[in-house]
């Protein structure tokens, strides 16, 4: 199996900054187990290893053999993860990963339809026994909402072009195919052409779209955020690493809370002394925001995302994209 993009980064700048010894960490996005692995190498005491994907579950079961059990693998979303530890007695952790995206598995493997090299079904789900695969949304979603999800989902400008030739495409057949559906694709926007020379395969900010769409990734990742938060323990570390604009504000905004983008130029110390005497004063809230919105949730640890150095980027293409904020719980 491909190792595992960043672990370099993760393990230099993350190890989620803290002495990892004897701690309890929670991997969000166990994937292939290389940063679960990091972690227990860096001696973290156990790791709580979450997945949705049954395939990855399962290889963090056989990975808990090698570790002597500090490995416990939960097959489950973001979004049920306080639910979760709690059935397993957890209710606080002291560092949190999320390593968002699709993992080499995933990508590589044709029958789970991630890809647009490699002829598969359209399925695209992370977790099988999701009721919708990308071959309900590609031959029944009307061209409207298909065309705000290309161009939400996946910054695409030729959304139009691309919405009208499948809607073309599946009124004469269903389209069954990753392969098929890329061919469409292209076809309708060659990559040398009308909307210019592309670097990236036409079909990639389609496939993008979709994938996000059907297993509802910025929910996820929104209400993942919040749970996570209400799991660190005082001084737990939050870190997250994403691919994709849209993921990257949605954990800036979180980390910032109301605190910075609407009481502009105030230190985290001064708002604490500005809750504080609100307060004392049973003040609801200051300047419109309720009072424990104004509450700093976390330190910001690093104000621009740290990024993939050159060498990472030569050994792992992919890391190229990659955005790494950490955030401490005070
Ligand atoms: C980029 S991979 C993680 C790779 C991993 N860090 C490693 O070292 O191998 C992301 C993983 O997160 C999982 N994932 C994505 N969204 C999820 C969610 N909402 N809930 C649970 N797992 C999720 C995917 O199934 C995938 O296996």
């Amino acid at each position: 199996m491909k190792q595992v993009h960043h672990i370099p980064v993760l393990c230099k700048e993350v190890l989620l900054g803290l002495s990892v010894k004897g701690k309890t960490l929670l991997d969000m996005t166990f994937g292939g187990g290389g940063h679960t692995r990091a972690m227990l190498n860096s001696g973290a005491a156990r790791v709580f290893a979450l997945d949705r994907d049954l395939t990855a579950y399962n290889i963090a079961c056989e990975l808990a053999n090698e570790y002597s059990n500090r490995i416990i693998p939960i097959h489950g979303k973001f979004s049920q993860i306080s639910q979760l530890l709690k059935q397993r007695g957890i209710m606080k952790v002291d560092g949190v990963l999320f390593d968002l995206g699709l993992s080499s598995n995933q990508l590589d493997s044709a029958s789970r339809g991630f890809s647009f090299s490699r002829d598969g079904p359209l399925d695209m789900r992370m977790d099988q026994s999701d009721r919708d695969s990308a071959y309900q949304l590609v031959n029944q979603t009307p061209p409207q909402l298909f065309m705000s999800w290309l161009r939400e989902f996946g910054e695409e400008r030729a959304a139009l072009r691309i919405v009208r030739a499948i809607c073309a495409a599946r009124e004469k057949k269903e389209i069954t195919s990753t392969l098929e559906l890329a061919q469409i694709i292209e076809t309708a926007v060659p990559r040398f052409g009308y909307m210019g020379s592309r670097k990236i395969h036409p079909a990639t900010r389609t496939f993008q779209a979709l994938r996000i769409v059907i297993n509802d990734e910025m929910g996820e990742l929104k209400q993942g955020l919040k749970q996570a938060e209400s799991l660190l323990a005082t001084g737990g570390r939050l870190a997250v690493i994403s691919f994709h604009s849209l993921e990257d504000r949605i954990v800036k905004r979180f980390f910032k809370g109301y605190t910075e983008s609407n009481l502009t130029g105030i230190t985290t110390s001064q708002l604490k002394l500005i809750v504080r005497s609100a307060k004392r004063k049973q003040l609801d809230c200051i300047d419109n925001y309720p009072i424990d919105d104004c509450l700093p949730r976390f330190n910001i640890l690093n104000k621009s995302p740290i990024t993939a150095t050159e060498a990472e980027i030569l050994c792992n293409p992919r890391s190229r994209s990659a955005k790494l904020r950490i955030a401490e719980n005070v």
